[in-house]
């Protein structure tokens, strides 16, 4: 194996021996592509036009001042097209997939944003599109597959393992075995095989560029980003050009679950913690057994509840650049309902463990310092988990009285 997408002991290149023309074909164009000046107008035309960019910078004044203490500030990327970050690194993927002459796209997704992203991305650009989706996230994520499915995506049901995120990458890497000639497998998060943690990186550190602008217009004199943590990359992005300097603080926030120590969770740089281990094609950070066998996870957030890290992350977590938190399922709740309450946003569960980090941290911080909070998506397509949470039996009799009109209609 190269060198090449290490980082420190983590990363690199473990791939079945069919996948390894895709995967070095894709490090070609990559590394071709980066730095090329029509590949970045472009990505720069459709970053502008289609997603919205660049997105707010939100001084989160009334919660601020209700907390006494430093002053938060809201990165607003849920405000980018189809509710999240992902739609930046799914834009940059399916632009260089064009370039090498691809037709086909497929996709794994948790949450759903990821492959509501892809298959918003193909629409526009012509790509046939198949998004991998556990049944249990298909199930918990409803809304988003019908939004993938008008988009024209074939949403393909996963019902092995844990029905969830990491079941679903299993499956998109058989297809991708099989189809790699006409096909890009345009991975969601900062990890995989190399050279996806890098190239994810590259398109999702938009956000961190954006952020360093907006943070020197205002002369914010910044404590810390924090950003939440699934496979890592809204956070890799938003922390990206920051990691060489020793300042702000970098904080991401993984999901605590019910609790670390009930071992429902999906921390894996807190508590106990993760083992070392190669899974999926890189070497990182998973939550394993004794024998090496993946665990399953728990969080309230679809997105947040995948056993492995990316492996920068998990190196720059042992290096020291990056703290790691956690915040709990009925933590995540609280601070949704405290930026609603008093900002007029809704987070997404996922981004809101990182809100929750915030208000923590600001209680403890002087007033002339500020916290950037990453909003990595906004809290619509939780509207069905966060209302059964939080609005109680009305949401439940809402519920059961709508499918029973549905029924009726048949
Ligand atoms: C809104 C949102 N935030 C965060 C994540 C976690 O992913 P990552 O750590 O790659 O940003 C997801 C994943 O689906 C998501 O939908």
């Amino acid at each position: 194996m190269s060198t090449k997408g290490l980082y420190g002991n983590f990363g690199g290149r473990y791939v079945a021996e069919i996948l390894r023309k895709p995967v070095l074909e894709l490090e070609e164009a990559f590394e071709g592509w980066k730095d090329d000046s029509d590949f970045k107008a472009e990505f720069d035309r459709y970053a502008n036009e289609f997603i919205g960019r660049p997105t707010p910078l939100m001084y989160a004044d009334n919660l601020s001042r209700q907390i006494g203490g430093a002053q938060i500030y809201v990165k607003m990327e849920g405000l980018a097209h189809t509710g999240a970050h992902k739609i930046n690194n799914a834009l940059g993927q399916a632009l260089l997939a064009r370039r090498m002459g691809k037709t086909r796209i497929i996709a794994e997704t948790g949450a759903g944003q990821h492959g509501v992203a892809t298959a918003a991305v193909c629409a526009k650009l012509g790509f046939d599109c198949t998004v991998y989706m556990g049944t249990v996230d298909i199930r918990r994520q409803r809304p988003n597959v019908f939004w993938m499915e008008l988009f024209g995506a074939r949403v393909v049901p996963v019902a092995s393992g844990a029905r969830t995120l990491k079941d679903a990458v299993n499956e998109a890497l058989r297809d991708w075995s099989a189809n790699f000639t006409d096909t890009h497998y345009l991975i969601g998060s900062a990890l995989g095989p190399h050279p996806y943690p890098a190239m994810v990186k590259e398109y999702q550190s938009v956000i961190g560029r954006e952020t360093a602008l907006q943070m020197s217009e205002r002369d914010l004199n910044v404590e810390a980003l924090i950003a939440c943590v699934g496979g890592g990359s809204n956070s890799i992005g938003f922390f990206a050009p920051f990691i060489e300097s020793s300042e702000p603080r970098l904080i991401g926030v993984e999901a605590a679950g019910l609790g670390l120590e009930t071992g429902a969770h999906a921390a894996r740089m807190t508590g106990s913690g993760g083992r070392e281990g190669i899974i999926q094609g890189y070497k990182s950070l998973f939550l394993t057994d004794n024998n090496g066998q993946v665990l399953s996870t728990h969080s309230i957030s679809a997105g947040l509840d995948y056993p492995g890290i990316g492996p920068e992350l998990a190196h720059l977590g042992k290096a020291g650049r990056i703290e790691f938190a956690s915040a709990t399922d009925t933590e995540a709740l609280e601070a949704v309902k405290a930026f609603a309450r008093y900002e007029g946003v809704i987070f997404a569960l996922e981004s809101a463990h990182a809100g929750a980090e915030a208000i923590k941290l600001a209680t403890k911080l002087p007033k002339d310092k500020a916290l950037i909070v990453n909003m990595s998506g906004r809290g619509d397509k939780d509207l069905f988990i966060s209302a059964g949470a939080l609005a109680g039996p009305s949401w439940k009799e809402f519920l059961a009285r709508e499918a029973e009109g549905e029924a009726g209609d048949e």
